[in-house]
């Protein structure tokens, strides 16, 4: 399973990257409006922190518009995806580009059947949003097992992005499912690493190391 870090936070990305478990990075307009300074150098400087894929929102609302768009932010560099969002508009845009061989993620999907279109436009990845579903009550690692099966039916190469994940759980249960990617903020990607019982038995190790470091 990939691990890309939804965040525009420069900082967080190198901290991230020195993992050396980080294999690409997504963004979004609020996302890299919490920035400051100019939105283009900031993924910039992302995709030199990072070889993987770098996911660059359109902000266009009809297809040629995101098109243009999505062309002008690949000029930014070879690793940026270019993100657009699930609209019909944004579906004949995914079409155009990836039969221009340029990399897309569909965002904001909320069912399956978003899904199964942005597969058939040819979009590289696709994601869905996990936490947003939670948060109006609907079951969004539901709809994670739809996709994934979904895809896997018709061996559609679109990769299933798993987005807005809040917790480690969600990423436990995709990477089940067989999720392809799921993008984490920082804060998820250092809460993977802990259990208070990792933390309780090492604890205990070193103590015990102690009393014999004191034999003599
Ligand atoms: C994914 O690409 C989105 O940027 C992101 O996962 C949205 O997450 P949120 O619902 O926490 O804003």
């Amino acid at each position: 399973m990939k691990f890309f870090i939804d965040t525009a936070d420069v900082g967080e990305i190198r901290e991230a990257s020195e993992l050396g478990l980080l294999d690409g990075v997504t963004t979004n307009p609020s996302l890299l409006s919490q920035q400051s300074g100019d939105p283009i150098e900031i993924l910039r400087e992302i995709t030199k922190i990072v070889d993987g894929p770098v996911s660059a929102e359109v902000t266009a609302t009809d297809h040629e518009g995101m098109v243009r768009e999505g062309l002008a932010l690949r000029k930014i560099a070879e690793n940026i995806v270019v993100k657009v969002p699930m609209t019909l508009e944004g579906i004949k845009a995914i079409r155009s580009l990836s039969s221009e061989n340029v990399p897309t993620n569909c965002t904001l999907i909320f069912s399956s059947a978003q899904a199964l279109m942005a597969a058939k436009a040819g979009a590289t990845f696709a994601s869905p949003f996990v936490g947003r579903l939670d948060d109006i009550s609907q079951d969004g690692m539901e709809l994670i097992a739809q996709c994934v099966r979904i895809y896997d039916n018709y061996d559609f190469a679109t990769e299933v992005l798993v987005a807005s994940v809040r917790h480690p759980i969600h990423l436990q249960q995709a990477a089940l499912m067989g999720a392809h990617v799921a993008t984490m903020p920082a804060k998820v990607i250092g809460q993977l690493a802990k259990h208070p019982l990792t933390d309780i038995g090492l604890e205990r190790f070193l103590a015990d190391w102690e009393k014999v470091k004191n034999r003599n």
